[in-house]
């Protein structure tokens, strides 16, 4: 299969060109620079099977979702994306390549919970996939797993410094998986929030029947995560450590500090950090479009704010300026989702009288592209090129899949998103794939707009619906980490 994509502006992280593209088998094999005259050594493109023009629109790299939670039990329930419908969602949205998080269980080998991901994903993915683990129960037998897994293409690991008594490691844990990712060429990820302050400060709440969303926020406050990101970064000085879903602007300081240091530090944000805030905790719903489904008890609108408990929580105004600051001057590599849906009816109901019983994590993956053009560079925040960064090379790169991923380069996946940057559109959950039943940024109007999207050389989304195959997606192996490679 053939295929042109004719007079696009190709973009990069560094530059912007217009160019044509040419696919062959699913792997881009020409981009001819519209600027360069033709010359005898340039090979002539060839006769395609089929021409998307793209002439005044954007022709973007295939999103890298470093940061999803599909089919996960978690708090009682499960996530209400499994890897068919969170992959489609993602397709939608521009994202062509997704990690998720295979969960090792208590008493469980690494082996094992990598093997029960796979399954899961496995005849339902319709774009490309990996997994990072999140290891929860390290003993010497798992640390002496990991080069086995390194060989199976899982060169990340995620620890908890929250969810005590659940997910949580203690700091002897954290500082041996960082020492042997400095050693063996891993990327140690972290989930930093203070997870013996918050479980004092969740019991004083409840103590007090302080028991709505509101106090899931007020139970993690921001200083929470900054002394957990400042007491990463000391255990850090030989490994590679990437804090992942930061929220704040104290604790970017912290990351810019250790990288001003010349440590191997890293880290992600997410859209919800860098657009909604924590008024969102107690603000009134305003979209009453969506009716309550049949059979279920409505819940008051003071739960509403249940659809945003996630973990970190939002965060005040000002630290989604510094979080777009940190994006434009490159302290923050990646923007990532962190999807983790769970219905309102069903999921987040199980904490109506009790927050710390609402399932942590709200929906994205559909959504990052959109929200980042919009508010990063329709709003002036951040250029088209960091765009490019955050949402596609630097996940690649950190994550060992460049240069197969997260760039137009030739050899590279043909993985591709048409984007007009002209288009106006407003969110409405209706119209989204993703599999639950509301969307955080309901009603948000911006500019943009997705106009299809190829995965391996495939056209999968085009006028407003995904057009791919259930199972398409393969499994990717990913490379260890390279420090020369990511900035
Ligand atoms: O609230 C969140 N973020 N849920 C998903 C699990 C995690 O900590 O990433
Ligand atoms: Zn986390
Ligand atoms: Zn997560």
């Amino acid at each position: 299969m053939k295929i042109k994509i004719l007079n696009g502006l190709v973009v990069s992280a560094e530059e912007t060109y217009k160019a044509d593209i040419g696919i062959e088998d699913g792997v881009i094999t020409h981009i001819e620079r519209k600027a360069r005259t033709a010359t005898a050594d340039m090979l002539p493109m060839f006769e395609a099977d089929s021409e998307i023009d793209a002439a005044h629109h954007y022709v973007l790299p295939g999103g890298v979702d470093a940061h999803t939670h599909f089919d996960m039990p978690f708090g009682g329930t499960v996530t209400a994306d499994d890897f068919y419908t969170g992959t489609v969602a993602a397709a939608c949205g521009g994202t062509t390549t997704i990690i998720d998080f295979a969960i090792q269980n208590k008493g469980e080998s690494l082996k094992q919970a990598l093997d029960k991901w796979k399954q899961k994903a496995a005849n339902k993915a319709v774009i490309d996939y990996s997994f990072h683990i999140a290891i929860t129960d390290l003993t010497d037998d798992i640390l002496a797993e990991i080069p086995q897994m390194l060989d199976e293409g899982v060169t990340s690991f995620k620890l908890f410094m929250a969810y005590k008594g659940n997910l949580m490691s203690a700091d002897k844990a954290i500082a041996k998986v960082l020492a042997q990712s400095g050693k063996l060429g891993f990327l140690t990820m972290l989930h930093c929030e203070d997870g013996d302050a918050i479980d004092e400060s969740v019991k004083d709440f409840l103590a007090h029947k302080q028991t709505g969303p509101l106090y899931h926020a007020l139970s993690r406050p921001p200083e929470l995560e900054e002394a957990a990101i400042a007491r990463a970064v000391k255990m850090a000085t030989n490994g590679n450590l990437y804090v992942v879903h930061l929220s704040t602007e104290a604790g970017l300081k912290h990351i810019k500090k250790a990288r001003a240091d010349k440590l191997s530090v890293y880290t992600e944000t997410c859209p919800q950090y860098l657009v909604l805030s924590i008024e969102k905790y107690t603000e009134k719903p305003h979209h009453k479009r969506y009716p309550v489904p049949k059979d279920v008890s409505p819940l008051p609108e003071e739960f509403e704010g249940a659809k945003y408990v996630m973990s970190p929580p939002l965060r005040g105004k000002h630290n989604n300026s510094a979080l777009w600051q940190g994006i434009a001057d490159g302290a923050i590599s990646v923007v990532s989702t962190d999807h983790c849906a769970f219905n309102y009816y069903g999921g987040k109901s199980l904490g109506k009288d009790d927050f710390s019983k609402i399932p942590n994590g709200a929906p994205g993956v559909e959504t990052r592209l959109l929200l980042l053009y919009s508010e990063g560079v329709a709003g002036k925040r951040i250029t088209i090129n960091n765009l490019v960064e955050v949402f596609a090379t630097a996940p690649a790169k950190l994550f060992g899949l460049y240069p197969r991923k997260g760039e137009i380069k030739i050899g590279s996946d043909a993985d591709m998103v048409i984007f007009n940057p002209e288009r106006k559109f407003e969110i409405e959950q209706i119209k989204l794939h993703q599999n639950v039943d509301y969307c955080p940024y309901e009603g948000y109007k911006g500019t943009g707009a997705i106009m299809s999207v190829l995965y391996n050389g495939r056209v999968i989304y085009k006028d407003k619906g995904f057009c791919g195959t259930k199972g398409q997606g393969r499994f990717i192996k990913r490379d260890k980490f390279r420090s020369s490679i990511v900035q």
